[in-house]
């Protein structure tokens, strides 16, 4: 379906597409939008929403390969007694030789140009002299900007061989962007995609961060809209083809509490539980999602 398929099919007494639950004729069809407004204006003008044309997907999905390129790469690499440093070095020059840039480098302040989070760190990592040892779980969030276009992912690996709890967190949090996947299509809403992953997650017996968010990505590292990893089925923005944002669920083993340390990027579980996150970019197309940066869940 596209866009403007869509736009013939919303009806007066369907429920609006901004999530507000009333007929669409009594919410935004009876505000200073004219019918005859295309949804991309009315997804710009109401919820700064920037859907995408076909060349601007397919710049991302080549920023996004490079990613998922850069996400295997590193899994290669990782090894005991290797500091987060060199995770941040390999990233770095991978991106460049590759004619892109690290998003994260000087992004807000930020000082790296990759994020690597071991255990208990939630997201933000800042690399440095850390030594990771055996057993250890590390995240790493790569985001790349190639041509001008941004794509962000990340993956949880085992450092040597992974505990009892480090695997259940790792397949928990796998498997609540999984859950979150299956309900990306159109016609479905911004809050189903959280909806799942908490009914999920805390149906492990895990918890949902609540502090950070998914995000639209493309032009900018971070764009409209704000995708929560919990929430309430049925509320939200629809999602309509040519939307492209980050699905990237943090889930604790105990409480969803954390704490920033000092340096004011690092996020850890305030319990000192272990924490996991996997993050795709995805597009949502006529009849469900193309993810975007690539990998196997
Ligand atoms: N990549 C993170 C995300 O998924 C953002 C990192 S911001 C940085 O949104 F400054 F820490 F790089
Ligand atoms: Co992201
Ligand atoms: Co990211």
């Amino acid at each position: 379906m596209t866009v403007k398929q869509k736009q013939e099919r919303i009806g007066r007494n369907e429920l609006c597409f901004c999530g507000s639950g009333k007929k669409y004729k009594k919410c935004c069809g009876m505000q200073n939008y004219e019918i005859s407004d295309s949804i991309q204006k009315q997804y710009l003008d109401r919820f700064g929403i920037r859907l995408k044309n076909e060349k601007d997907i397919e710049f991302i999905r080549r920023a996004g390969q490079l990613v998922s390129d850069t996400l295997s790469m590193v899994e290669s690499a990782i090894h005991p007694g290797m500091t987060t440093d060199e995770i941040n070095t390999l990233v770095h020059n991978y991106t460049i030789q590759h004619h892109a840039i690290p998003a994260p480098l000087n992004y807000k302040g930020f000082p790296k140009s990759v994020c690597t989070s071991v255990n208990d760190v939630i997201c933000h990592g800042i690399p440095g002299d850390r030594v990771l040892k055996n057993g250890d779980i590390i995240n790493v969030d790569v985001t790349s900007v190639l041509d001008g276009y941004f794509a962000d992912a990340n993956r949880t690996f085992f450092v040597g061989t992974p505990g009892q709890d480090a695997v259940k967190i790792v397949n928990v949090a796998k498997n609540s962007l999984k859950a979150s996947l299956e309900m990306a299509r159109p016609g479905n809403r911004i809050g189903d995609l959280g909806w799942a992953i908490q009914r999920y997650a805390e149906g492990q017996g895990c918890s949902v961060v609540r502090e950070f968010v998914g995000h639209g990505i493309g032009f900018e590292f971070h764009e409209a809209p704000q995708v929560p990893h919990f929430g309430r089925k049925g509320t939200g923005v629809e999602l309509i083809p040519g939307m492209v944002f980050t699905i990237e669920p943090m889930i604790n083993l105990g409480s969803y509490k954390l704490k920033i340390l000092e340096d004011k990027w690092t996020a850890i579980t305030a319990d000192g539980s272990l924490t996991a996150q996997f993050e795709q970019t995805i597009l949502i197309t006529d009849t469900g999602y193309e993810s975007l940066t690539p990998f196997d869940l």
